[in-house]
């Protein structure tokens, strides 16, 4: 029985091979390699002394509930609070339309096990966010994906898809996105193109999953309103929002939240009953403490202005290293974490990790990035964990890798 292991697993998991981005960090042990690689905020940016003292008050407020389990659907103090920050946004939602999870990932997780069967189709951005592959495809479901455009999805080559799977006898599930500074191109779906995703959803009756950790991240350009805020100025509930606290506050708390219809998040909570059961109350209690007591709109500012000036440190870089002439290109975010350089199509990226980690220097190949044919030419660089003089050294090293092979 031993040796035959893999026959016994469930169909839906035996080929499965969880979150390739985790094997590639598995590559970066050596303390000398400068990684771009991870989707890491900096700490030089975590409110330590804050988190501290509410750690502390938390306990001191009432151990034995820390201790203790807690509400399925999330601690109700979060819950309040949750709904107050969504109203900067200008969601205005009740507790019935919100349940926390334990993490963003999680968030995902709870989406796909409540809409996706084996063969059903998520319509994608290519590239799109690869955790939400590889949380979709415990379901195995087939990605159908439609190449990102600079302004944000191709919603006439969306519709075109939607057409052909409609006729098909296969209608997608739901489409799948990442509006602001997506994770892993950067790109923001510009006000149009919101609009006529919402267009596509009402016409094809299919729902949106927004997924929006980086929306307070913003380093220049104009706010675009929420597709969950669209949607509320027209019929509503066709969008489910995932949020999570990892990228503002910390990642180590794993909490996040999805919003929705009452019936969607009735049955994700449900889900979490099955599958984690309840979010702990401490990690809830600091993330309200976050959200109320550590100064919120202050801490993004001082994020939004620490990141943006490294962002700004590695465009200028990349400029210096690849004038037009190499066919290097790479997008611009307005914000988030990432960004997503293209080389020449002749140059393998997972090759070149390969030689990069030898030069002390490390990204994520493209590759990961899409739900179906994916292209060999792309990197994604985080530019938020390193110091900016890492991410001038880094770029330095990526251009002496590059460089060889144009
Ligand atoms: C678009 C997107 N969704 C979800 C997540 C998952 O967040 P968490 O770290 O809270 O699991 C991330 C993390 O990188 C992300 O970029």
């Amino acid at each position: 029985m031993r040796d035959d292991w893999r026959s016994r697993f469930a169909a839906n998991v035996r080929e499965y091979q969880g979150y390739p981005i985790g094997k590639t960090l598995q590559y970066l042990t050596d303390p000398e390699i400068i990684s771009l690689a991870g989707g890491l905020p900096s700490p030089e940016v975590f409110q330590r002394s804050e988190f501290r003292l509410a750690a502390e008050k938390a306990c001191d407020r009432d151990i034995d509930r820390v201790m203790q389990y807690s509400p399925i659907p999330g601690e109700v103090k979060l819950m309040d609070a949750v709904l107050r920050f969504l109203q900067r946004d200008d969601i205005r939602i009740d507790r019935e339309n919100l349940v926390i999870t334990t993490s963003g990932q999680h968030g995902l997780d709870l989406t796909g096990r409540l809409f996706l069967d084996p063969g059903d189709v998520v319509l994608v951005d290519r590239p799109t966010f690869a955790g939400a592959i590889v949380a979709f495809e415990m379901q195995r479901p087939r990605f159908v994906g439609v190449n990102i455009e600079e302004d944000g999805s191709d919603v006439v080559g969306m519709r075109e898809a939607l057409e052909q799977l409609t006729a098909a006898g296969t209608p997608p599930k739901f489409i799948y996105v990442v509006p602001d500074f997506q994770n892993p191109s950067g790109i923001t779906i510009c006000l149009a193109k919101r609009e006529a995703l919402l267009d596509l959803s009402y016409e094809f009756d299919l729902p949106i999953v927004e997924d929006s950790p980086y929306r307070d991240l913003r380093y220049s350009g104009e706010s675009i309103p929420a597709i969950f805020t669209l949607d509320q100025q027209r019929d509503g509930g066709h969008v489910i929002g995932l949020y999570t606290f990892s990228k503002l506050f910390c990642p180590g708390m794993r909490v996040g939240f999805n919003i929705g219809p009452p019936e969607v998040i009735k049955q994700m909570t449900h889900i979490k009953e099955g599958n984690i059961l309840n979010t702990p109350k401490w990690n809830q209690d600091m993330c309200l403490a976050f959200l109320e007591d550590m100064g919120l709109e202050q801490h993004l500012e001082n994020c939004r202005s620490y990141y943006r000036e490294k962002l700004g440190v590695f465009l200028e870089t990349m400029a210096q290293h690849f004038p037009p002439e190499t066919g290097v290109s790479w997008t611009r975010p307005e914000g988030g974490l990432f960004l997503w350089v293209t080389v020449p199509a002749h140059i393998d990226t997972q090759e070149l990790f390969f030689e990069a980690i030898e030069h002390k220097v490390a990204f994520v190949p493209g590759e990961q990035f899409y739900g179906e044919k994916p292209e060999h030419n792309h990197m994604r660089i985080n530019f938020s964990f390193v110091s900016k003089e890492q991410l001038a050294i880094a770029v330095e090293r990526l251009a002496v890798c590059i460089k060889k092979r144009l």
